[in-house]
This record gives C-alpha cells, sequence and structure tokens, in this order.
C-alpha cells in the first residue's frame, strides 16, 4: 500500500463553493492504538469504522511483526488475531515509519513483560521524545534499557502506582492506560490526557473486562484485572478528517454535511470557525456548515483537549491565509511544526513566524504553486489552500496525506473540488 503511492502527487485547482455531503471516517489516532491495545489479549478482535489507511496498514504490519494476523474483512471492518504467543518486539524499519508504533510498549509489557521497540526519532514535528511514557512505566516497575537505537523494558508484573504527568501526553497516557489494566493493584494517572481517543480506548478496554474510570477526565484510576479477553468495538469519528472538512469549505465556500462527525469532539475548533464566519450546526448524525464568501480573521491558540488540537492548526491557517484582516496563530503543543508556513508562503500567504507564533495577515485569493507536504496535516491544509489559489498547484509528496485519510480525493471531488492525482 504505502510502495503504491511512494511519490504521489496532487494536482489542485480553484474550486467552489463546495455542496454535498461527506462521510467522516473513523479516528486514525484512536485505531492505531485500539489495534495497539490487541496485544494485551489472547483471541479474535473486529474493530469496526477502522480507517483504509497506509498508518493502519504500518500497524497492521507491526502486529504482523510481533505474530498477530490482521486482516480486512467483506464488511469493512478490521480482524485482529493474538495467538497465545507473541514475539514482543517492534522493528526500526515500522516505528521510523510511524511513531505511533510505540503504543505496543505498555501493552507488551504488560501482557508478555518484555518488549523491544525501536527509538523513535525525530519527525516534521520537531522532536517527540516519549521520557514521560518511559519514567511513567517505570513508576508500574518496568526497568528499561537503550542500547542500539532500541529500548528493552522489562517487568515481571507490573503493579499499580500513582503517576503525575508533567505534561497531558496524549501517548503516555494511553501507554500508561494500557499498562496498568494488567498491573497488580491500582494506578492513578494524575495530569493525563483528555482526547476523546483516551476515552474511546478506555471504552474498548472496559470492554475487554478492564476496570478503568475516570477517562476523559484529568484522574484516570485503573484497577488491575488478572485478565482480558478479545472484543469487538467501533472506532470514534475522526475529528481531525471532520475539521479538514471544515476548513476546505471555509476556504472555497458553500455548504457541506459531515455525516458521522461529532460536534461535541469539535467544541472550541466549531466556536473558532464561527467567529471566522462559518455558520456550523450538530446534526442528529453529522455536522452541518456553511461558510461566508470571505472567512473573517481571528485568534487561535492550540493546546491539550478540549483546547483546539494541534492537528488543527494547520487547517485553521490555510483558512486564515485566505481571511479578511489580521491573526495570529499560536502553536503551543508541538515546537517546530511550521515548516507547512514556507509552503503556503509559496502559494502567495502572507504569513511570518515569530517563535511558536504566526501573523497572518489574509490575502483575498492565493496563487497555485508547486509545494511539498511535510506531515500529513500539512499536507492536507495545502490542498485545502488550494481550493482558493488562481492556477494550479501541485503538492508533491502526497503519500503523507495517504497515510492519515482515506479516500480524499474522491471525497473532496464528490462535493466540487477540483483534485486530481494526475
Ligand atoms: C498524539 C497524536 C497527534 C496529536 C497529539 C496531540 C497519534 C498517533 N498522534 O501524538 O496526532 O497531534 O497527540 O494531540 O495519536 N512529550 C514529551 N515527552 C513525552 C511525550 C510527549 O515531551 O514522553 C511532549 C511532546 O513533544 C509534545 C507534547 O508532549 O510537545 C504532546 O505530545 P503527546 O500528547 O504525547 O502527542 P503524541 O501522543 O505524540
Amino acid at each position: 500500500m504505502c510502495e503504491s503511492v511512494a511519490v504521489s502527487q496532487l494536482v489542485v485547482r480553484p474550486s467552489g463553493p463546495l455542496s454535498g455531503e461527506v462521510p467522516v471516517g473513523g479516528a486514525k489516532n484512536s485505531a492505531l492504538k485500539l489495534m495497539a491495545a490487541c496485544v494485551l489479549a489472547e483471541g479474535r478482535y473486529v474493530l469496526r469504522n477502522v480507517p483504509d489507511i497506509a498508518d493502519v496498514a504500518t500497524m497492521g504490519q507491526l502486529l504482523e511483526a510481533m505474530g498477530m494476523s490482521v486482516r480486512r474483512r467483506e464488511d469493512g471492518a478490521l480482524e485482529v488475531v493474538r495467538p497465545a504467543v507473541i514475539t514482543p518486539e517492534a522493528p526500526y524499519e515500522l516505528v521510523e515509519r510511524m511513531r505511533a508504533s510505540s503504543a505496543v510498549l505498555g501493552p507488551l509489557l504488560a501482557a508478555v513483560g518484555q518488549a523491544r521497540v525501536a527509538i523513535p526519532g525525530g519527525d516534521d514535528f520537531g522532536s517527540r521524545p516519549i521520557d514521560m511514557h518511559l519514567s511513567g512505566l517505570e513508576s508500574l516497575g518496568a526497568t528499561f534499557e537503550l542500547t542500539h537505537g532500541m529500548i528493552e523494558g522489562r517487568a515481571d508484573r507490573l503493579r499499580g502506582a500513582e503517576v503525575v504527568l508533567d505534561y497531558p501526553s496524549v501517548g503516555a497516557t494511553e501507554n500508561l492506560l494500557m499498562a496498568g489494566v494488567l498491573a497488580s493493584g491500582r494506578t492513578t494517572v494524575q495530569n493525563a490526557a483528555r482526547e476523546p481517543e483516551i476515552a474511546d480506548l478506555a471504552a474498548f478496554l472496559n470492554r475487554m473486562g478492564a476496570r478503568v474510570l475516570g477517562a476523559g477526565s484529568p484522574t484516570i484510576t485503573i484497577d488491575g484485572v488478572a485478565e482480558l479477553r478479545a472484543v469487538e468495538h467501533t472506532v470514534i469519528p475522526d475529528r481531525i478528517e471532520a475539521a479538514t472538512f471544515l476548513a476546505a469549505v471555509a476556504v472555497a465556500g458553500g455548504e457541506l454535511t459531515l455525516r458521522g462527525a461529532r460536534a461535541d469532539h469539535l467544541e472550541i475548533l466549531i466556536e473558532r470557525m464561527g467567529r471566522m464566519g462559518v455558520r456550523i450546526s450538530p446534526e442528529a448524525d453529522g455536522i452541518w456548515a456553511m461558510a461566508p464568501a470571505r472567512p473573517r480573521a481571528t485568534d487561535v491558540a492550540t493546546l491539550p483537549y478540549p483546547g483546539l488540537a494541534t492537528d488543527h492548526l494547520p487547517l485553521l491557517v490555510a483558512v486564515l491565509s485566505v481571511a479578511d484582516g489580521t491573526s495570529y496563530a499560536t502553536e503551543n503543543v508541538f515546537a517546530g511544526r511550521f515548516r507547512y508556513v514556507g509552503e503556503l508562503a509559496r502559494m502567495g500567504a502572507r504569513v511570518r513566524v515569530d517563535g511558536h507564533h504566526l501573523v497572518i495577515d489574509g490575502v483575498e485569493r492565493l496563487s497555485g504553486a508547486p509545494v511539498r507536504a511535510v506531515d500529513i496535516r500539512a499536507g492536507a491544509a495545502l490542498v485545502v489552500a488550494a481550493l482558493r489559489a488562481d492556477g494550479e498547484t501541485v503538492v508533491h509528496d502526497a503519500e503523507h496525506v495517504d497515510r492519515g485519510y482515506e479516500g480524499f480525493i474522491d471525497k473532496l471531488r464528490a462535493v466540487g473540488a477540483d483534485v486530481e492525482r494526475p
């Protein structure tokens, strides 16, 4: 799957107004962690609403490398079979391709008592350390050695402990959850991340027989159990894919219904887009949005959930680059996540970087140019911006977009965007 899109490009021409309905798929960042959690107990799992994207294929390969089997059933569900014995190792080739691979660390230590996981490197967000994952797991009794680019972890039986995170890290909270469920006694995670994907993981674990309370709040309590079982689960909708289409309609104009999206997972984004003049209403099974002729400038800043997601920022910057007026955008979660700004500037956006702030002077229209996708959301943001760029925009390295979005081009085309893969 990844090979076939290794050097892909996307061509985007001015589009809009958009109109129609977009089905929003399952959340990538939840599905990947649920797949990792399948390490915890032997048996056959059925995961519904798992997007068919390159990162899911990579996580599938990782599970297969450990001796598990993963297949997409005819009804679209993902079936994961975890045999009695697995090899607790995540090789470099897979971890390097996708940092979410480090999510197997906690479940391996809990279920197998050992783990060899390649040390994740830096990426286009800058460095993304996992020190909090390791120190949290150490509090539960795991020991680690870092040799030859691998993290080697051991734990005879994890024991519950109180862990206070310095920062509400999504990945660290998830690893602690997946470790705590099989530890002896009670684990408490203070200053836990509150993202909807954490609550989804906890729901999955509870269905497996775990005793997790408080997921979605800053304090999570986990009473360890001796055994878990394989189950079926439906992944929550992807709030970043939903935001991508909201940004698309804000840039191109028009009216869209996002089928399956959950407004309650997008509250701050909806509020900020409201200030930009986009009318958004929740519906029974989705979100309806109507854009003004031109968005208005407003200030945005990322924070851990329920704050504005760091994955939403590149999309909002694309909108603000064509807004009426000057906006300030601040990235508080990942330092160094501004590499896409230079690409937007190539399209005529007037954006100045000042530390972790951006000052964006909106222009009426952008101008199509060759640009490069530096990561998933950056790539999506460039496609969105190109909807209001005169001439043709060619997005290079578009395989990054395929890592995160199922059927992105088809979904955009279905609502009237002029996007194609040459
Ligand atoms: C996850 C999501 C990512 C999203 C992010 C924040 C996946 C695959 N990725 O990433 O899309 O943008 O949450 O919502 O689910 N940090 C440390 N030490 C650690 C862990 C994190 O310093 O041990 C720092 C990071 O460098 C960053 C911040 O904490 O500055 C947040 O990271 P974290 O919430 O852990 O994000 P990820 O789990 O990597």
